[in-house]
């Protein structure tokens, strides 16, 4: 089972590309969350997997919450004879107490770097009793434009970085199906200074969606609406309006075909991206 977050498809074509190659079932975590759904039974032998992009040198808050209540049921190992050949062999995987430990692994897509975001998410996975054993990030196109000196990939830089990652995960997909333990992540500089002191200070001052804005270029469609992973916009007179609950993935910013949302200032004039667009 996979549990991802993704705002402007990276993370989405990351999760859908494991899934295929594990043959597993993917769980959209802001959908699980809105309708309550935190139960979830393992298939046996099945792994648990979290796909997500960085936001500022740590994993999505809403991913740490997620982590933080869900629940997963791991079948009991199978003990019994098996008739074989005449011989009887006994079936039995790792336990711990009354329950088997599954495979835990996460992959991240980042737009550069990722600080000390595999520490902070094994720390999440150990406060669950379970144990992180592979994890992964893949540099994508940068998304995030919320603040000035922030800019986008040019279109070349943006596939070239796709090709890399694809390439990357295909080497990746043989080791997470034998299971093993692996970290390959892209760690970067001052990772403990962003991820332990920038990293609270931008989910405290600088996710709030009251910089959002839309223009008069604004042709009334409804995109941002759809696709907005939190639900969060509404249309009121044909225009979006933001209701704060806002994780400022930007997928709405960028989607909008007429590029009539706005974040402050610091969003003018610096193009859209998402994954797959042309
Ligand atoms: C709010 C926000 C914060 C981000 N912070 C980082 C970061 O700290 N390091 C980084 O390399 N990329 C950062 N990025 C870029 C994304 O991690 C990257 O573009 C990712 O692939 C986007 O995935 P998605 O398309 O699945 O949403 C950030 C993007 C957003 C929207
Ligand atoms: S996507 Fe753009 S044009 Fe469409 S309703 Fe939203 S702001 Fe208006
Ligand atoms: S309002 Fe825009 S930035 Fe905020 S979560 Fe929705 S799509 Fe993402």
């Amino acid at each position: 089972m996979i549990f991802y977050f993704s705002g402007c498809g990276n993370s989405q074509h990351v999760a859908e590309t494991i899934a295929a190659g594990l043959n597993d079932k993917l769980v959209f975590i802001p959908e699980a969350a809105r309708s309550n759904r935190y139960d979830y039974t393992l298939a046996e032998g099945e792994s648990l997997g979290f796909v997500f992009p960085v936001y500022a040198w740590g994993p999505p808050k809403l991913v740490l919450d997620f982590v933080e209540k869900v629940k997963v049921e791991v079948p009991e190992p199978v003990e019994g004879p098996i008739q074989n050949n005449g011989f009887n062999f006994v079936e039995s995987s790792i336990s711990t107490g009354s329950t088997t430990l599954p495979y835990v692994y996460f992959a991240c897509t980042c737009g550069d770097e990722c600080g000390h975001t595999e520490k902070v998410f094994r720390k999440a996975v150990e406060a669950r009793g379970w144990t992180l054993s592979a994890c992964f990030s893949l540099q994508m196109p940068e998304t995030y434009i919320g603040m000035p000196g922030f800019k986008l990939d040019t279109d070349e830089n943006a596939q070239r970085k796709i090709d890399a990652a694809n390439a990357a995960l295909s080497g990746f997909m043989p080791r997470l199906q034998k299971k093993e333990s692996f970290s390959k992540m892209i760690v970067g500089g001052a990772a403990w200074l962003k991820s332990y002191l920038v990293n609270p200070g931008f989910n405290r001052f600088a996710t709030d969606d009251k910089k959002y804005r839309s223009t008069e270029a604004c042709i009334h469609c409804g995109k941002c609406v759809k696709v907005c992973p939190l639900q969060n916009i509404t249309l009121e007179d044909g225009r979006p309006v933001w209701h704060g609950n806002c994780t400022i993935c930007m997928a709405c910013y960028h989607h909008c075909p007429v590029n009539a949302i706005q974040y402050g200032k610091a969003t003018v004039g610096k193009g859209q991206y998402w994954f797959g667009k042309k």
